[in-house]
């Protein structure tokens, strides 16, 4: 079953002489718990089909389909209760705030949606994620691969269908960003989700389902 359809998508910013075409009529479908990943050079789209996908950003021309649902139809605040609801996002910088632990970190997404934390539920998520122990630690306590998977137990907080991941291990070791990437893959497996995850790493990108390869806006190949 499909739960992501990207139909002629094209991207353009700014206007005239600052036109640019970040996606060029792009098609793309990926099923419910497949594992993508979205390679190609620097500046080529990547992030903008990530953003457009997660309904942070709308594109100039074209529909994106989400479980069927065209999210380009979406008013602001349908629009943001859908991304609340139903993506994870996870970036290359972890964006985690300082002053707030483990938990509460997790757990601001769920406050943000005037929710009640699900004990069982953030105990399952941060055991996952070998967080377990860290639980009352500041973000300056731990090192960049247990503060990413931090960002991780935050993005799947809301428990969320679909997990965007862009560079997500972009700022680590290769043995630190090899451990994000397993847990990508298990929460993937066990939440039944979807992910799509931009990466430069070769390797990590041939752990996954299928390879989209982007160039000048374009998808190549598949
Ligand atoms: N908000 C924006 N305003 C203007 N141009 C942008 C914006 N975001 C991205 N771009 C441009 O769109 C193109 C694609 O960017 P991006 O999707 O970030 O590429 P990638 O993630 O593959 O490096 C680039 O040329 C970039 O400079
Ligand atoms: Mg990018």
């Amino acid at each position: 079953m499909e739960i992501i359809k990207l139909e002629n998508v094209t991207k353009i910013y700014g206007t005239e002489d600052n036109r640019l075409v970040a996606l060029d009529h792009v098609n793309v479908t990926i099923d419910k718990g497949e594992s993508v990943a979205v390679v190609g050079p620097s500046g080529c789209g990547k992030s903008t089909m990530l953003h457009i996908i997660g309904g942070v950003d709308s594109p100039t021309e074209g529909n994106v389909y989400i479980e069927g649902k065209d999210i380009t139809c979406l008013k602001d605040e349908e629009m943001s209760i859908f991304r609340r609801r139903k993506i994870g996002f996870v970036f290359q910088a972890y964006h985690l705030i300082p002053v707030l632990t483990v938990e509460e970190n997790m757990q601001m997404p769920i406050l943000l949606d005037h929710r009640k934390p699900d004990r069982e539920y953030t105990d399952y998520v941060l055991e996952m994620l070998g967080l377990k122990d860290r639980r009352k630690s500041l973000p300056s306590q731990l090192s960049g691969g247990q503060q990413q998977r931090v960002a991780i137990a935050r993005a799947l907080a809301n428990r969320p269908t679909i997990l965007l991941a862009d560079e997500p291990t972009g700022a680590l070791d290769s043995k630190s960003g090899e451990e994000v990437m397993a847990l990508l893959q298990r929460s993937v497996k066990e939440l039944n989700q979807t992910l799509v995850l931009i990466t430069h790493n070769v390797d990590l990108a041939r752990e996954t389902d299928r390879i989209i390869r982007l160039s000048d806006g374009r998808i190549k190949d598949n």
